[in-house]
This record gives structure tokens, C-alpha cells and sequence, in this order.
């Protein structure tokens, strides 16, 4: 029988990535956060205002996003309730934060130059999207409910890379090799096996990429997409986004 609840917290389980900024001194920050989803080459992040990593994306625009693997759970940990703000913002304090200059250092990360965009990729993690912030906007403020000040910070991704034999084709994830490290109500988890033949995963993956396409069912697909482009356009509701 369902029982109605009130959770402090609604972490239901999500990919943990430890997102790479540069600080105003030119060094790199990395933070761990599990608040991310991704729609086509672009992501939602949510993060706490106060964090050292809004602040440089505000200033910077830039990021890494190193997507951990369940090998890394233990340098995630080691990375728990630190920010890599000088002046630990009050709430944090009372959570047990403390300062940190150098979390990559700390988490045991080797940094590796980055193709596009200024901030460092990390070379243990399996994953790396190279990423421009294109919006920020405040997050949750109208519920009472909502702890402390946060932001919805909207990337576009502009160059991927991934460890070889997490590849099933030139193009394609071995979903099967891949083990995300997930955070479900601060425990951290990876995946375990396939459960059962998808429907939505029949056909081929490329049918989501119809600018790679070529010949007649590519410009088939490319015109049922404009004109749906056109029927489906979503106007910018409200009037509180940033313009960064
Ligand atoms: C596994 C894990 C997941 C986290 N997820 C988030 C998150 O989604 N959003 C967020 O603001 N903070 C999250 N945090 C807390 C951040 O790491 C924290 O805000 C930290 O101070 C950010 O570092 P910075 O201040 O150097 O940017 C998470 C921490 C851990 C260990």
C-alpha cells in the first residue's frame, strides 16, 4: 500500500559528474554534482548558487564534464563536503564543508588538456564533454521548501571523448561496458545487468542523428524535423533567465 511522505531530499538517482571549471587564477576546480540530464548535445545541470563552480561558469562560460565510472566512486568520496570557495558559504559550514584549493590533487585526478575549451579534462574518468554554458536561470526559488539559492545552468556540449573499449561502434556506447556512478539519496551505486530487450532501443541509433544521414531517407527525416521545428517551436516563457 502507497503512504503519502515528505523527503527531505527527492535524489532518486542520477549520474554523478565531476564538472571541471577554471578558477580566476587559471587553476582547475572540480566539484562532484549528480543533478545533470542530457537532451540531444545539451545538458541541464542544477547547482547550489554558492558553489565556486557557478561562479567560474558565470565568469568563464567553460567546463568539462567528467562523467565518473564506478572506479571512481572512491575519489568522488574523497571529494565529499569539500568546495573549492575560500569563504565556505555559511549553510555549507554547518554541513561540515571545508576549503579545498586543489580537488583534483585531493581526489588523486590527473589533468589532461582539453581540445576546445580552456578548463582540464580528467584522465581517470571514462568520459569527458567538453562544454559552453548558453543560459543560467534560478532554480526551485519559488518553493518555500527549497533550502538554499540554485541556479539551472543550460551547456551545449561541443566535443566528446570516451576510454576505447567503452565503444560498440565508431559512434556508438557499449551500454553494456558502460557503468555510470549514480548517486541515489547520497549513496553512491553503479547499474546492474540488462533487464529485458528494449523496445525503444530497436532500430538503428543513428536514426537520433539525422544531420549525419545521407540520401533519401536522411532528407525524408531532416524535412518531417523542420517542419515539426516549425509546429512544435517553444517560445521563452517568463522573464527570468540570465543572458550570460
Ligand atoms: C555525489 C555528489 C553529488 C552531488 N550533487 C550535487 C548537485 O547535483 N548539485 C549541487 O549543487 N551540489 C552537489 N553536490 C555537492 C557539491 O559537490 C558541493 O556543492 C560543492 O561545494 C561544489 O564544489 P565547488 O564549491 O568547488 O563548486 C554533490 C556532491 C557529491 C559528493
Amino acid at each position: 500500500m502507497h503512504r503519502e511522505f515528505e523527503p527531505a531530499i527527492h535524489y532518486w538517482g542520477t549520474p554523478v559528474v565531476l564538472i571541471s571549471t577554471l578558477n580566476s587564477d587559471g587553476s582547475t576546480n572540480i566539484a562532484p554534482m549528480s543533478s545533470a540530464w542530457w537532451l540531444g548535445w545539451s545538458c541541464m545541470l542544477g547547482l547550489d548558487a554558492s558553489s565556486q563552480t557557478v561562479a567560474n561558469l558565470r565568469r568563464q562560460g567553460q567546463c568539462v564534464l567528467n562523467l565518473a565510472g564506478a572506479e571512481n566512486a572512491e575519489a568522488v568520496n574523497a571529494l565529499a563536503r569539500t568546495t573549492g570557495a575560500s569563504k565556505v558559504p555559511l549553510h555549507k559550514k554547518a554541513l561540515g564543508y571545508r576549503y579545498e584549493s586543489n580537488k583534483a590533487q585531493k581526489g588523486g585526478f590527473e589533468l589532461l588538456e582539453s581540445l576546445l575549451v580552456s578548463p582540464s579534462r580528467l584522465l581517470q574518468c571514462p568520459v569527458h564533454l567538453e562544454a559552453e554554458v548558453t543560459g543560467i536561470r534560478p532554480f526551485g526559488g519559488q518553493d518555500p521548501r527549497f533550502a538554499v539559492p540554485a541556479c539551472a545552468i543550460e551547456l551545449r556540449i561541443l566535443k566528446a571523448h570516451i576510454e576505447e573499449e567503452l565503444l560498440a561502434g565508431p559512434d556508438r556506447v557499449d551500454a553494456d561496458s558502460w557503468h555510470p556512478l549514480l548517486m541515489s539519496f547520497r549513496h553512491l551505486y553503479t547499474r546492474g545487468a540488462k533487464l529485458l530487450d528494449s523496445r525503444l532501443a530497436r532500430g538503428e541509433e543513428a536514426q537520433y542523428a539525422p544531420w549525419k544521414g545521407r540520401g533519401p531517407k536522411a532528407w525524408a527525416t531532416q524535412a518531417a524535423l523542420s517542419w515539426s521545428s516549425r509546429k512544435y517551436r517553444v517560445k521563452e516563457e517568463g522573464a527570468d533567465e540570465e543572458t550570460i
